[in-house]
């Protein structure tokens, strides 16, 4: 069995972020979303994946290499455009040849792995198995529409009046029997080959669809406060772990990491909370679900419930509540100051804020 994982797509929800970087990069805990999906294609015993790339295709490689990190085999498979997700699996029919495979989009989120679930397909082999989740507001997910017995009997992709609240999730288990649905269908309202379509196309044709319905943790990570969120819920499982310094004159409360070659200067960290290594925070109180990656530089300033990308630098700014702050990020102080700010601050941004 082979994986096939999808870090191409624009992230147009996570701009400006994702004008200068790949949405599957930006880090949960201070790693890369789509390294959580790869470590649970390795723990599920697979080690072959195809992954499509588009526009940001040097930095995922960058970050990913040939995949032995993870204890994976990676072979990169370039996508003109986002295409679709049904487009994907078309491009990479040479790749995965004759073998049943796990689609994972690069920037969902499961708690748990997939595990049980390969094991579950491998077992049984349906000719597809598709993850549900029930969600507030499913317009924004593929819906499907079970009949009493928990068939599948329906896929609508983005619908404004949802059949059910029961979302795909973005893994997907496929035997070469995909290969003629996404042959057979047409690109939809958004131009795009849509998996669901191709699902729908099986279902159609009588094949055996089966669904799961997980309660776990799912998210896509497709906007800021999703992120946020994912976050809040890594570092809730961390264990405290203090590996860089802390002076004497500061404190760290509860699950705090602070990374080797880090340091804390007079200030508090209250976690859950990490702090990347090369990163000094001085001065300043850096509070609970917050995340701030590697070589940043904190000084007398607040920041709570927020994500720092690396090398960004926030000086004097009073508190930062909720925040999603790009790499090579400064904030600085200006004249007269409110009392919470909340940002999504792109990469390479500069922000001046009153005081
Ligand atoms: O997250 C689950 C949802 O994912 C499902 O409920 C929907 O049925 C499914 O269509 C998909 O919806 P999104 O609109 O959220 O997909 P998005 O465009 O965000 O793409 C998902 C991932 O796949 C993302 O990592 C980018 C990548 N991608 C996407 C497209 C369209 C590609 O690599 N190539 C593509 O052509």
């Amino acid at each position: 069995m082979k994986a096939l994982v999808l870090s191409g797509g624009a992230g147009t929800r996570l701009r400006p972020i994702t004008h200068t970087s790949a949405k599957q990069l930006v880090p949960v805990a201070n790693k890369a979303v789509l390294f959580y999906g790869l470590e649970s294609i390795a723990e599920a015993g697979i080690t072959d994946v195809g992954m499509i790339v588009g526009d940001t295709a040097a930095e995922i490689e960058e970050a990913v290499g040939d995949g032995s990190q993870f204890g994976l085999k990676i072979t990169y498979i370039p996508q003109e455009r986002p295409l679709g997700l049904a487009h994907a699996v078309l491009i990479a029919r040479d790749y995965l040849g004759d073998d049943d495979f796990v689609m994972y989009l690069g920037d969902n989120f499961i708690v748990g792995g997939i595990t049980d679930l390969v094991d579950e397909f491998r077992g049984n082999r349906p000719d597809a198995q598709i993850l549900l989740t029930r969600v507030a507001d499913p317009r924004a997910f593929g819906v499907a529409e079970l009949d009493p017995s928990g068939q599948v009997i329906g896929l609508e992709e983005k619908p404004d009046r949802p059949k059910s609240d029961l979302a795909l999730v973005g893994v997907y288990l496929f035997t070469p029997l995909i290969h003629e649905a996404v042959r057979a269908i047409e690109p939809s309202w958004r131009g795009e080959l849509e998996i669901t379509h191709a699902i729908q196309h099986l279902i159609d044709s009588r094949a055996d669809v089966r669904s799961t319905v997980i309660t776990g943790y799912w998210k896509d990570t497709g906007n800021v406060g999703d992120m946020l969120e994912v976050n809040r819920m890594v570092l809730e499982g961390m264990d405290r772990r203090i590996d860089g310094d802390v002076d004497t004159a500061s404190e760290t409360i509860g699950r705090v990491v602070v990374e080797e070659g880090a340091r804390i200067v007079n200030s508090r960290i209250v976690g859950p909370a990490v702090i990347g290594s090369g990163t000094v925070i001085t001065n300043s109180y850096v509070g609970p679900f917050t995340s701030i990656a590697e070589n940043c530089r904190i000084t007398d300033s607040e920041v709570e419930f927020s994500i720092v990308l690396r090398d960004s630098s926030i000086q004097g700014v009073g508190r930062i509540e909720a925040s999603l702050i790009g790499r090579h990020v400064e904030v600085t102080p200006a004249p007269s100051v409110p009392s919470a700010h909340r940002f999504v601050l792109g990469d390479h941004s500069k922000v001046q804020i009153t005081s």
